[in-house]
């Protein structure tokens, strides 16, 4: 429990809208840091520098049902509010900030069928937007809605979701939304497992393997690094090995960092990214490479 509390809980649009005004009127720098919830030391990174960038930060928990595919974990996706709260109580330290919780209802008012969807083609239907067809319009329909909503100067983002972030700051980019996203490095857990809500789907053994899949990021990475250019050789080797480890490997692919294209002989920004189910959830971790 925390005596400093300083979070404002908003769950109307029109409530929010009242209270950003307000500080707007002063003047002040808004930070917006957008989430489905279930908090961990990724998330609250996200908050710590949106505090150092701004003056005033928004944070939104709402799990969105459009970019959950059918079979997918909508229904039992971790929803902790009381210990959230918590831990952004305890990073604030006495700092004004509002917690925007909005109803499945009051963001796709018309319903969620039937509303506008926001498609940033090409960077949408890759990698993990081939095997979770819509989920990227999904994610781009309702960060424009939350952006629409909160009107920030800076919105922060984590580079776990390499992906989203490439969407998003095209979809910014196209739309000529007047606001700038700032990719925060990602956290990890002490033996390097990327910090995700999805981990806690992991069984213990489970648990002791999925560190493998940054460990084979970083093989890769060593050896472009080392002057290895033979990049399906090494995309075939790392998903043999994922296989080997109790992986089903979705995808392991060395691709152009701004484009998400496969990488070409003289790309010299890259990226590679992975995404493998191990038991019951599909994890996803990357690993930027530069050659210059
Ligand atoms: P969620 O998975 O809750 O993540 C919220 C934000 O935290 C995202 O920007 C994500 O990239 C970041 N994040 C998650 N794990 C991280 C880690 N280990 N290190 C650094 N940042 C991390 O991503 C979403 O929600 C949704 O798609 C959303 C953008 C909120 C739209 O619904």
């Amino acid at each position: 429990m925390n005596s400093t509390a300083s979070l404002q809980l908003i769950s109307s649009r029109a409530e929010l809208h009242t209270a950003l005004n307000q500080w707007r009127v002063l003047g002040h720098r808004i930070a917006f840091v957008p989430t489905m919830g279930n908090l961990h030391a990724g998330h609250l990174q996200l908050v710590e520098q949106a505090l150092q960038h701004a003056d005033r930060v928004v944070i939104s928990i709402f799990v969105n049902p459009l970019q959950f595919g059918a079979g997918e974990d909508f229904e039992s996706y971790p929803r902790t509010l009381a210990a959230d709260q918590d831990k952004l109580n305890s990073i604030l330290q006495g700092q004004e900030a509002v917690l925007f919780l909005p109803q499945v209802a009051e963001m796709y008012p018309n319903g969620m069928e039937n509303s506008t969807r926001v498609e940033v083609p090409q960077l949408s239907d890759i990698l993990c937007g081939a095997s979770r067809k819509g989920h990227f319009i999904g994610v781009a329909t309702v960060v424009m809605k939350l952006f629409n909503l909160v009107r920030p100067d800076i919105a922060l983002f984590g580079a776990k979701d390499f992906q989203q972030v490439q969407v998003l700051k095209r979809m910014v980019q196209d739309l000529f939304l007047p606001l700038q996203i700032i990719s925060v490095p990602t956290m990890r857990e002490t033996d390097g497992l990327a910090m995700s809500s999805r981990n806690g789907y992991l069984t213990a053994e489970e648990r002791g393997t999925a560190p493998y899949l940054y460990q084979v990021l970083k093989d890769m990475k060593q050896q472009l690094l080392a002057g290895e250019r033979n990049f399906s050789a090494l995309e075939n080797h790392a998903a043999q090995g994922l296989a080997a480890n109790s992986f089903i490997p979705d995808y392991i692919s060395i691709r152009n960092a701004e484009t998400l294209q496969p990488a070409q002989l003289g790309d010299n920004e890259l990226v590679i990214l992975a995404a493998a189910k191990l038991g019951k959830p599909r994890l996803i971790d990357n690993l930027q490479v530069s050659l210059s």
